[in-house]
């Protein structure tokens, strides 16, 4: 049975949220995060305990001791070589969420590698053609392994560096704790798969419960957030501060303001803004995470000292990354994909392992989603396209429920919506889809071999919301 939690999101958690708070002075600098510079490195994937809360150890899944993972990072245009090593007792792969990687090195079970055993190991390498913010989690039933731990941030740095004082990354994290603060352990529960997926009661800010994120007073920082949830949408807000915003997932875009506004990333986004710490000396400027249901501070900025100055210019655009935008429309290719299922949906029955099989049949097996009349993975591919085609996508998602899908090895653009053309979209690799949309996506299918296009909200995945496609 789903705990209260999956029912009211914020309410067991926010006590003890903050309770705990109150508590948390934070070291100098932000906790929770080690960066590393490498272009060799060890990742060991081992079961591990983390703190939560001052007098809880939490049962995780650790790379290399913690959550998150060590963020990587590595000049544009290099190459990464990662040694993962499986200290777990289940199989698991790495994901490097975003990068228009060899498809050998994608980490899809199955479909790039085989998964890796208790005890192996796997040597990823790769060259990372883009500059920006991008993650590495499991692609291993990610649905329970990413939420025990299983990601971190991966930091691709521009040739030039970008003009800022600080670069500080705010990757959020919603866990779905018990009442005595382990982790929930009922993964793949069928009503998180059939409704909004797996939410949870504690938000973490890089690892940590309510942070204190330690800058300066006229300082302009660079923060690389991202939404590492299973299936939370995330909506921020920097209260006194008015970020702009310089990329998505990855890839740059023309310098805009939030304002006040706020910032929505669904799972698996990254967004990265610019910020003028505006607030005095001394004081302490919560970040908010805002839902239906009220407002939840999830970490302070700290001015912890003045430079003097004050900015407000608009911060440079990052150089543009080499990603073939020429669309060509006329001469696309064309694949039509529905999206059917989920609680109150009208999916009376779908193919799953190569059998048609009623909605009784399906969630015995946990399939609640399909994509084509498709639940999982089928045998063929949405669609085949020749290197360097146009793909156009026409996607309709026909359930009540929002999804967040995501496409490997490419970055897209969602030209329509709902009939309207959306001339000045940004290029993407995950977008937010909501009840009974109607998008149309577009991108160069430049990147030769099997790739997989899903949703990010990892129970819905794992309910069938998967399918792939082949570039030869
Ligand atoms: Cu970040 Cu297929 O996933
Ligand atoms: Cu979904």
């Amino acid at each position: 049975m789903p705990n209260a939690s999956s029912a009211e999101p914020f309410s067991p958690g926010r006590r003890r949220f903050l309770a705990a708070g109150a508590t948390a002075a934070a070291a100098i600098g932000w906790p929770g995060i080690r960066a590393v510079r490498a272009d060799d490195f060890v990742l060991t994937a081992a079961a591990a305990t983390k703190r939560l809360e001052a007098a809880h150890g939490v049962p995780v899944y650790a790379y290399n001791g913690s959550v998150p993972g060590p963020e990587l990072r590595i000049r544009q245009g290099r190459t990464l070589r990662v040694r993962l090593k499986n200290r777990l007792d289940v199989d698991t792969t790495v994901h490097w969420h975003g990068i228009r990687i060899a498809n050998a090195m994608d980490g899809v079970p199955e479909l790039t590698q085989d998964a890796v055993a208790p005890g192996a190991e796997f040597e990823y390498g790769f060259t990372v053609p883009d500059a920006g913010t991008y993650w590495y989690h499991s692609h291993r039933f990610s649905f329970e392994q990413v939420e025990r731990g299983l990601y971190g941030l991966l930091v691709v740095d521009e040739a030039q560096p970008y003009p800022v004082d600080r670069d500080i990354p705010l990757v959020v994290d919603d866990w779905r704790l018990t009442g005595d603060g382990a982790i929930d352990p009922l993964f793949g529960d069928l009503h998180d798969i059939s409704h909004a997926g797996r939410l949870g009661n504690w938000i973490t800010v890089n690892g940590a419960s309510l942070p204190d994120i330690d800058v300066a007073t006229g300082e302009r920082i660079r923060l690389r957030v991202a939404n590492t949830a299973n299936a939370r949408i995330v909506t921020l807000h920097f209260r006194g501060h008015s970020p702009w915003v310089i990329a998505l997932d990855g890839q740059p875009v023309a310098p805009f303001t939030l304002g006040g506004g706020k910032l929505t990333l669904a799972p698996g986004q990254r967004t990265d803004l610019v910020l003028d710490v505006a607030t005095a000396a001394g004081s302490r400027t919560p970040i908010d995470l805002v839902d239906q249901r009220g407002v939840l501070t999830i970490a302070h900025l700290s001015a912890r000292g003045d430079t003097g100055t004050a900015r407000s210019d608009p911060p440079p655009a990052l150089p543009v990354n080499p990603l073939d935008t020429n669309l060509d429309l006329d001469a696309a290719i064309r694949a039509e994909l529905t999206m059917s299922g989920g609680a109150m949906g009208n999916m009376q029955s779908a193919r799953f392992e190569g059998r048609q099989m009623p909605i009784r049949e399906l969630v015995e097996h946990d399939m609640a989603w399909s994509m084509n009349g498709v639940a999982g993975m089928g045998e063929a591919p949405l669609f085949t396209a020749r290197r360097g085609r146009t793909v156009i996508i026409d996607l309709f998602n026909d359930n009540r429920w929002p999804h967040a899908m995501h496409v490997h090895g490419h970055h897209f653009r969602v030209i329509e919506r709902n009939g309207e053309p959306l001339p000045d979209s940004p290029w993407r690799d995950t977008t937010l889809v909501q009840g009974f949309d109607r998008i149309r996506m577009a991108f160069v299918a430049d990147n030769p071999g099997r790739w997989m296009l899903h949703c990010h909200m990892l129970e819905h995945a794992a309910g069938g919301m998967m399918t792939w496609f082949e570039v030869a």
